[in-house]
C-alpha cells in the first residue's frame, strides 16, 4: 500500500452521503451473499460494476469472475452522488487511469472489521490498481497487510493491490468510510 497525497475537498461527499442514507446497501451482494463474507459487517454503496441484472444469488462468485462480462457500467445511484462522480473523474485524470472498473463506497462501523482475505476474481485481477480515498477516518483505524499497518486521516488517498491477504480494523468510535476504485493504469 502506498500513500499518494491528501485531498482536502471530501466534506461535500460526506454531506451528500449524509443526506441520502437510503443508498446504503441498495446492492448488498458483497456483504451478504458470500458465505461467511469477510465484509459481513460492512455497508456498501455500489456505483459502477457489472450489470446487476446478471447477478445470480445461487452462484454469487460468477458475478465478479466472468472474463466476458463488462464491469464498466455506472449504476443509477452514481448520478445521485455528483461530488463522488466528480472525485472519481478527477482521479482518472490525476492517477493516469486507462480502464475504470468497479467503484464503491464502503463503511465499517465502530468496533467492527473487514476480516483477512484475498480478492480473487477476474475483476479483482484485471483491474489490478486499487485506489482508496478515506472519506471519514480516525487514527484508531488501520488497513493492514502482513507486517504492514496503514493509518490515515480523512482525505488521504492510497494505492494498493488486493492480491495479498489484507484486512481493515476500525477500533475507533466513528464509522470508517472509504471510496474504493478498481482500475488499470496506463503502463
Ligand atoms: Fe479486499
Amino acid at each position: 500500500m502506498r500513500f499518494i497525497r491528501h485531498i482536502s475537498a471530501t466534506q461535500p461527499i460526506l454531506d451528500e452521503l449524509d443526506n441520502q442514507p437510503e443508498l446504503w446497501n441498495f446492492y448488498n451482494f458483497r456483504t451478504q451473499f458470500y458465505p461467511n463474507s469477510p465484509h459481513r459487517y460492512v455497508s456498501d454503496i455500489w456505483l459502477r460494476y457489472r450489470d446487476y441484472a446478471d447477478f445470480n444469488k445461487d452462484d454469487p462468485v460468477e458475478f465478479g469472475n466472468n472474463p466476458d462480462a463488462n464491469y464498466e457500467n455506472w449504476y443509477g445511484i452514481a448520478y445521485l452522488l455528483p461530488h463522488v462522480m466528480q472525485m472519481i473523474h478527477n482521479l482518472v485524470i490525476t492517477e493516469n487511469i486507462e480502464r475504470l472498473g468497479g467503484c464503491l463506497i464502503t463503511k465499517i462501523p465502530p468496533g467492527k472489521m473487514v476480516y483477512p482475505h484475498v480478492d480473487k476474481s477476474y475483476h479483482a485481477e484485471f483491474y489490478k490498481d486499487k485506489y482508496l480515498l478515506l472519506l471519514q477516518g480516525d487514527i484508531q483505524q488501520a488497513f493492514c497487510f502482513d507486517g504492514e499497518m496503514h493509518k490515515g486521516n480523512a482525505g488521504d488517498l492510497f494505492w494498493f493491490e488486493n492480491q495479498s491477504e489484507h484486512w481493515v480494523e476500525n477500533n475507533s468510535d466513528i464509522p470508517r468510510i472509504s471510496l474504493l476504485i478498481a482500475a488499470r493504469n496506463k503502463e
